[in-house]
């Protein structure tokens, strides 16, 4: 078979691990053949190609980024997107798809899939937020770098005796927020699904200086407080209909520091949690999904997508990953909240 391979959506480590290990198992096992896709649907849309073969995917496993590029392309928004892409397939002798990507990309390969291409779907996400496997590759990274600042910024908040508020990403799921809050001992962590009351953290924040300690606020880019509008930088929407999100710490901060008197500063994290180098249990998790996507392939196993369910690896519907957001639930927020203001 001759397989293209394609990453859309926001980059993530462990994209290049995926690559790697559809490849070297495709071709060592399979004896199939690949070509490479340049940034994500934009590459079967415009014909935009790169070889790939085991030389190309060699050294790639502990990179950042992904080789292939990526892009927010959705061809269901450009006219004619999806006949060019079946044409550009049948054109260059491609029978099937690996996809890598998050809910836009793999909604398009569900859609792809219904209409009679030949698909397999690879979740990742630094967002954690894909329904249908447990974990996403790319979190357990971003966790690691906001759980490192937050370690960071806890000495440096002490000695100034001030309030740091950390913005982490995530867009409208808390994970990378409760799990790195509660890995660096945040002193109150903010999600999205739990619209926050701004004077309640000011009183985890004071009680906090009461103690004698500076306080870190994690809060989640998404996180809205109870009777406000969703800060944002911008109302522009991407070709997926999604807004910027971003500019809740500034705000937050700002309220803090005039409710309490102290000063409050804020970190926003922003693509620092996206970029270098994946931790190994991302690069493990990529490349298992990457093994069990080509055996999915290989199979003929089509509209799936691989995921983790505990420690298997399984193929569910791709239908299945992309039908809801997977959001932190209520228990698990309530755990957290035993160290608010502590
Ligand atoms: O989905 C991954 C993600 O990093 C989100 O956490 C964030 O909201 C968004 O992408 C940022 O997108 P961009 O890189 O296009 O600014």
């Amino acid at each position: 078979m001759r397989i293209g391979v394609l990453t859309g959506g926001g980059d993530c480590p462990g994209l290049n691990a995926v690559i790697r290990a559809v490849v070297r198992k495709g071709v060592s096992t399979y004896g199939h053949d690949f070509v490479g896709f340049r940034d994500g649907w934009r590459g079967p849309l415009e014909g935009l190609t790169m070889p790939l073969g085991i030389p190309e995917v060699r050294g790639i496993l502990p990179r950042g980024g992904t080789i292939l590029g990526s892009s927010r392309t959705n061809p269901f928004k450009i006219e004619n997107g999806v006949e060019q892409i079946k044409s550009n397939l049948g054109a260059m002798g491609v029978d099937a798809l690996v996809a890598i990507g998050g809910e836009d990309t793999l909604g398009v390969a569900t859609k792809l899939g219904e209409l009679g291409v030949h698909v397999v779907g690879v979740p990742k996400t630094i967002d954690n937020d894909l329904n249908a496997t447990d974990y996403t590759f790319g979190f357990d990274t971003a966790v690691n770098i906001a759980m490192e600042a937050i370690d960071r910024l806890h000495t440096t908040a002490e000695s100034h005796h001030r309030t740091l508020v950390v913005e982490v990403m995530g867009r409208h799921a808390g994970w990378i927020a409760l799990h790195a809050g509660l890995a660096g001992g945040a002193n109150v962590i903010l999600l999205p699904e739990r619209n926050f009351d701004v004077e309640q953290v000011a009183g985890y924040v004071e009680k906090r200086f009461q103690h004698q300690y500076a306080p870190i606020v994690v809060v989640a880019e998404g996180a809205q407080p109870l009777d406000g509008q969703m800060v944002l930088h911008n109302q522009e929407l991407d070709s997926f209909g999604h807004v910027r999100l971003g500019g809740i710490g500034q705000w937050l901060a700002e309220q803090l520091e005039a409710k309490t008197g102290k000063e409050a500063r804020t970190v926003v994290l922003g693509h620092i949690q996206r970029g270098g180098t994946p931790t190994a249990f991302d690069r493990v998790l990529a490349t298992r999904l990457g093994l069990h996507a080509i055996d999915a392939v290989n199979d003929g196993d089509w509209g799936k997508m691989v995921a983790l369910q505990g420690t298997d690896v399984v193929r569910v519907p791709l239908v299945e990953a992309t039908r809801e957001l997977k959001t932190v639930p209520l228990e698990r927020y309530t755990e957290a909240e035993v160290f608010f203001g502590s």
